[in-house]
């Protein structure tokens, strides 16, 4: 956090904001869908490449701001496995785009301790992208400041049928099948992402009110928050406007407000009971 507000110029909009976050709530793990590049190149009268294009150099920034803020993780969808479906010129033009992503921020990386990963299919891609990604990776591998995973030929089903997957080859492989218990643990730490915190914060730009087969296991709680911001148009101050507003939200994981209040004195409480046929009845009145 420090770091992001020592690279913003004093009482500019996004410092301004920036000073307005709690730095000791703050989320862990953000995750985004990055949502709308074909739209604004179809606005502009552009391919819809030039749309991609102009959405890597918002990665760069956004990836730098989350490093800055002091985040343990940042998730960004980049390529999905339904995502093959699109024109071959598209898909390869992707590529080039990803490889390209991945030279320029090599030194961006380095300079702020990110350690890169990728979650998905990544056998799939073709050879020149797994070599360089697996270069980054390799690269990167002892840096202990944010992790960037970067989803590519991902889906959240296909990682939990990898997940299972994984489990029944271990258990095979140990000569334990019929012993294999499955919990939810058990699934959490054979994901792609095991050993890290689920996303407490999933954006979406472009304003489709959809999770997109995204991260299905890990965002069972997590705060989502979707902008119309098309993702080319997406800045820093988008991001820092969608972290205040995950600050004012009450997360209750399914209990109740974690927000500190006194225990109501049992006398002040409604003690109010169900019958059978769900009238409420005062407990006085059960004798
Ligand atoms: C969705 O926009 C975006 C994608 C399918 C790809 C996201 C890729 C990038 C931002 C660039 C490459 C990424 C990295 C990490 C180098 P869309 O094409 O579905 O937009 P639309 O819904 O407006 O058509």
């Amino acid at each position: 956090m420090k770091e992001l507000l020592h690279a913003l110029t004093p009482g500019d909009a996004d410092w301004r904001i920036a000073n307005q976050l709690d730095p000791l709530r703050l989320p862990a793990h953000v995750a985004i869908i990055m949502d709308g590049n074909g739209r604004w190149a179809k606005q502009r009268n552009y391919p819809r490449i030039i749309g991609h294009r102009a959405g890597v150099n918002v990665v760069g920034d956004i990836v730098e701001t989350c490093a800055q803020l002091g985040l343990e993780a940042l998730t960004l969808y980049a390529f999905s496995v339904e995502n093959w479906k699109r024109p071959r010129l598209e898909v390869e033009g992707l590529w080039r785009l990803l490889r390209f992503y991945l030279r320029k921020e090599l030194p961006k990386m380095m300079r702020h301790g990110i350690q890169l990963m990728a979650i998905g299919r990544i056998e799939s891609l073709p050879e020149s992208v797994q070599a360089e990604l697996q270069d980054v990776i390799g690269k990167t591998a002892n840096n202990r400041g944010m992790r960037l995973n970067l989803a590519i030929n991902y889906s959240g089903r296909t990682e939990l049928v990898d997940a299972v997957n994984s489990m029944l080859e271990n258990a095979r492989d140990e000569g334990n099948l019929s012993a294999l218990e499955i919990t939810e643990e058990a699934i959490s730490e054979h994901l792609y992402t095991a050993g890290q915190k689920d996303p407490d914060l999933l954006i979406r730009t472009s304003g489709e009110m959809r999770v997109s087969n995204f991260l299905l296991w890990q965002i069972a709680y997590s705060e989502l928050y979707v902008t119309e911001t098309l993702w080319p148009d997406f800045s820093r101050r988008d991001l820092l406007e969608a972290i205040c507003e995950y600050q004012s939200r009450d997360r209750r994981f399914g209990g109740l407000t974690r927000s500190p209040s006194p225990a109501p004195a049992v006398e002040a409480q409604e003690l109010l009971l169900l019958d059978d046929e769900g009238l409420e009845l005062p407990l006085a009145q059960l004798g």
